[in-house]
């Protein structure tokens, strides 16, 4: 099991050259349940959420919430919430820990009329701001002011109201905010450029069930008609693309056969095209997806783009396999500005990238060599399992902390599929 204690001297080691063979499960996705968890502060009655995966970031949420006044009972991926938020302020110590504790932002507003959430600071993939947060808030009716490093919002007798929102850009967590803000807004909300991608549609599809009246979910127009209130719930939280795309790139990389279970396919269309375009056999199913490669992989350029374009969350896995690949790959990094720290990384590990901006040219090596390696974040750090995964010899993988936020029981699942990967000090 991956551990949740931020143990600074806990490394993961791995001894490369073995081809990944068998079944994996993916888990519930983490970007999904968070959003979801979030909604037991406007969902009073009962609600269930399953398929939650135990991590460092929903463990979090879950902190938040409780500390918030919900009861939450935690049983195998199964979440019972409880009762209504007591206060209207959130814990520094916690929401400092995680970016999407601004989800809880708009929740806490609906439900209390009011809302105090510290800042939750930047992060190493970019300065990653909440302007289009609070322009929701705005947009719906709420007074914001920022003061001493908190969010402080606040209702006027009206309360929420729908209203315009026009996304200057494409952002899945200020999507998200919208959505859970305007379900309960009086009257009616039309979000413009909403994001697209499988975990909002997953949150929209969960309030719909509760009973809330979202039209266009899966598009980028959505029209909110706001409800009185919410009904009870079970919701069954939706496969983490992100973490089949990985595990699909951990086959191909080393040569291996790996059949994913419990992933949409759907889902990973871009992803999926790519990956055969790099030389990989992909055989699809309704839940399932074979992955194999003979050969070493070929050269296929990438541009991140919002869904359903190529994830930016696969783009660091991507790169490790065309640092093997043979010949030259340009990769675009379109959402983040600051999204290749782990390319002086996987240099270390005798990779050629040369880095401009936001393009990397990634020039194929025959083989990586294992080294000892530090994780930035945590797409990065997946990254340089991979590249761990093919290098010849053993490398060792420091900052765990990033890995166990975003990939449940990561040892077992590589252990599982012929990997030889421990964690120690
Ligand atoms: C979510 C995902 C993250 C993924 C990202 C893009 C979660 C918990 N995290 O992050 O894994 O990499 O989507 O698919 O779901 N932006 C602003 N102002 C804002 C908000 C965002 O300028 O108020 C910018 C960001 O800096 C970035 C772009 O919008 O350049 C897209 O970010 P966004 O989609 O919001 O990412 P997150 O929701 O934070």
């Amino acid at each position: 099991m991956n551990s949740f204690i931020n143990n600074n001297t806990e490394k993961i080691f791995i001894t490369g050259e073995k081809k990944l063979t068998g079944t994996v499960n993916i888990s519930g996705a983490k970007n999904a349940a968070l959003p979801l968890m979030a909604l037991s502060l406007i969902i009073n009655k009962e609600f269930n959420l399953s398929n939650v995966p135990d991590l460092a970031d929903t463990r979090l949420m879950s902190n938040l919430l409780i500390d918030l006044g919900i009861e939450i009972s935690w049983k195998n991926g199964n979440l019972n919430f409880n009762g209504k938020p007591a206060k209207d302020e959130a814990s520094y110590d916690l929401v400092r820990q995680m970016r999407a504790s601004i989800l809880i932002l708009g929740p806490l507003l609906a439900s209390k009329g009011s809302a105090k959430v510290p800042l939750p600071g930047g992060c190493a993939i970019g300065s990653r701001p909440i302007d289009l947060h609070i322009m929701v808030m705005e947009a719906l009716g709420a007074n914001i002011i920022f003061d001493s490093g908190f969010i402080i919002g606040s209702l006027n007798s009206e309360g929420l109201k729908g209203g315009l929102i026009n996304f200057p850009k494409v952002s899945v967590g200020a999507t998200e905010s919208a959505i859970m803000t305007a379900v309960l807004a009086k009257g009616q909300t039309k979000i413009l450029n909403a994001a697209s991608e499988p975990e909002v549609t997953d949150l929209a599809n969960c309030l719909n069930k509760a009973g809330a009246d979202i039209i266009g979910i899966g598009t980028e127009t959505l029209i909110i008609n706001g409800v009185k209130e919410l009904n009870k719930v079970s919701h069954s939280v939706v496969p983490d693309r992100i973490e089949a795309g990985s595990y699909a790139i951990a086959s191909s990389i080393t040569m291996g056969n790996v059949e994913i279970n419990n992933v949409n396919p759907k889902y990973l269309t871009e992803f999926i095209n790519v990956l055969k375009f790099t030389g990989s056999k992909i055989e699809i199913s309704k839940n399932s997806m074979k992955v194999s490669c003979s050969k070493r992989p070929k050269p296929h350029d990438v541009t991140t783009d919002p869904y359903p374009g190529f994830p930016t969350d696969l783009q660091a896995q991507y790169m490790a396999l065309m640092t093997i690949a043979d010949g030259e790959t340009l990769i675009k990094e379109t959402i983040f500005e600051n999204r290749f720290m782990h390319v002086p990384e996987l240099m270390r590990m005798g990779a050629r990238i040369s880095v401009n901006h936001q393009k990397a040219e990634i020039f194929g090596v025959k083989k990586l060599k294992g080294a000892k390696v530090m994780a930035s974040d945590l797409r990065a750090s997946m990254c340089l399992i991979l590249g761990a995964l093919a290098a010849s010899g053993t490398s060792e993988i420091d900052g765990l902390y990033h890995l166990d936020r975003g990939y449940e029981s990561l040892e077992d699942k590589l252990t599982n599929l012929g990997a030889i990967i421990k964690r120690s000090n």
